[in-house]
């Protein structure tokens, strides 16, 4: 079979039980469910309660994807895993993942690029299966935050965006030259790593984490960001990109029937989505439920757009991302 373009056969998702509503941090720290809500669009989040890893969600996320494509984890010969909070440093979640799915000696990496993550792996593994390197790729998106954040006052600009959560999809060749991936764009700049980061445990310390990497006014243990600065570079990088893929294809704004944007702010996709005067029921948001559970996001909201849905044969889906890095990202797709 000649391999004209890529097609998503599965999808799945998985987040924790425990639901973290805006009122429970206004528990911890100096916020309140107005604030967040007004600002982000957040009304809860999913926590862990157990320990949990990257890779336990997103072995759920995985065999949900592969039962929805009817692929056995033996068919599998690319597992992809985006994430910027594995479960431990080293190996990659990618080869954790594979020894709990039981799949063959396959290709498995990780991709790490925050909330472009996902798009990131989705178009590493497209172009594998266009090349015919691969004919079932895994990719799964899945992160674990609330271990690593700040939840007092002093963290509280970060702390109540991010959510645990992961998702996943099942990739395969079609010769049908109309349907599936039909391009994917991929940026970064690292001139504004600083502007969102998390600068240790790193590599380039000795030793790679301190005591005081957790303490003081503004420690380097745990994420930093300077919200308006990212903001800002958000509303401009989306419609940037959505439109390249759009340009790319010879299509405009008006043929587009879904956009399914990284869950980061609320406020960023309203931006946006009147920026490119497209009409808010065709843009996918679930932060309210979720938070930013960044390269988790994009396959968590396609999940819940096929359940409920509003992805249908033949539509025009816009996957795209924006975070830190700063990295950007969007892939275009007939469904
Ligand atoms: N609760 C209450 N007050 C808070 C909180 C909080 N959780 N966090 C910050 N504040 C306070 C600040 O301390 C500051 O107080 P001050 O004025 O006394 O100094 C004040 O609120 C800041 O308020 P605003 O300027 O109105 O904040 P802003 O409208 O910029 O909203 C926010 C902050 C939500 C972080 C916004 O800048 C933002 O969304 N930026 C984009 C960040 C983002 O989306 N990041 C993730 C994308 S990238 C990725 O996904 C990795």
């Amino acid at each position: 079979m000649s391999v004209s373009r890529t097609r998503i056969l599965g999808v799945g998702r998985a987040v924790p039980e425990r639901v973290v509503a805006n009122d429970d941090l206004a528990q911890r720290m100096d916020t309140s469910d107005e604030w967040i809500q007004q600002r982000t669009g957040i009304r809860q989040r999913r926590h862990i309660s157990t320990s949990t890893g990257a890779t336990d969600l997103g072995k759920i996320a995985a065999e949900e994807a592969l039962r929805s494509a009817g692929v056995s984890a033996q068919d599998v010969d690319l597992v992809i895993f985006a994430t910027l909070s594995p479960d431990i440093d080293w190996p990659s979640c990618a080869c954790l993942l594979t020894q709990k799915l039981g799949t063959r000696n396959i290709p498995a990496f990780d991709v790490k690029n925050q909330c472009s993550g996902f798009i990131y792996g989705l178009a590493s593994a497209d172009a594998m299966i266009r090349a015919g390197r691969a004919r079932r790729a895994l990719v799964v998106g899945g992160e674990i935050h609330s271990t690593g954040l700040d939840l007092t006052t002093r963290g509280r600009e970060v702390g109540v965006i991010f959510g645990d959560g992961a998702g996943a999809v099942v990739l395969g060749p079609t010769d049908d030259p109309d349907r599936g991936i039909l391009s994917t764009h991929l940026h970064a700049d690292g001139n504004h790593a600083e502007k969102l980061w998390l600068e240790a445990a790193a590599s380039r310390n000795r030793p790679r984490i301190k005591p005081e990497d957790l303490d003081g006014d503004d420690p380097a243990g745990f994420p930093r960001m300077s919200g308006k600065f990212v903001f800002k570079h958000a509303v401009t990088r989306f419609p940037e990109v959505i439109k390249e893929s759009l340009d790319a294809n010879g299509l405009a704004i008006a043929d587009l029937d879904l956009l399914i944007p990284h869950q980061a702010n609320l406020r960023i996709n309203q931006f946006v989505a009147a920026g490119l005067e497209l009409d808010e029921s065709k843009v996918v948001n679930n932060i309210d439920r979720y938070g930013n559970t960044t390269a988790a996001s994009i396959p968590i909201a396609l999940h819940e757009a096929i359940a409920d849905g509003r992805v249908a044969a033949d539509m025009l889906v816009c996957l795209a991302a924006f975070g830190a890095g700063f990295t950007w990202a969007a892939a275009l797709m007939r469904w």
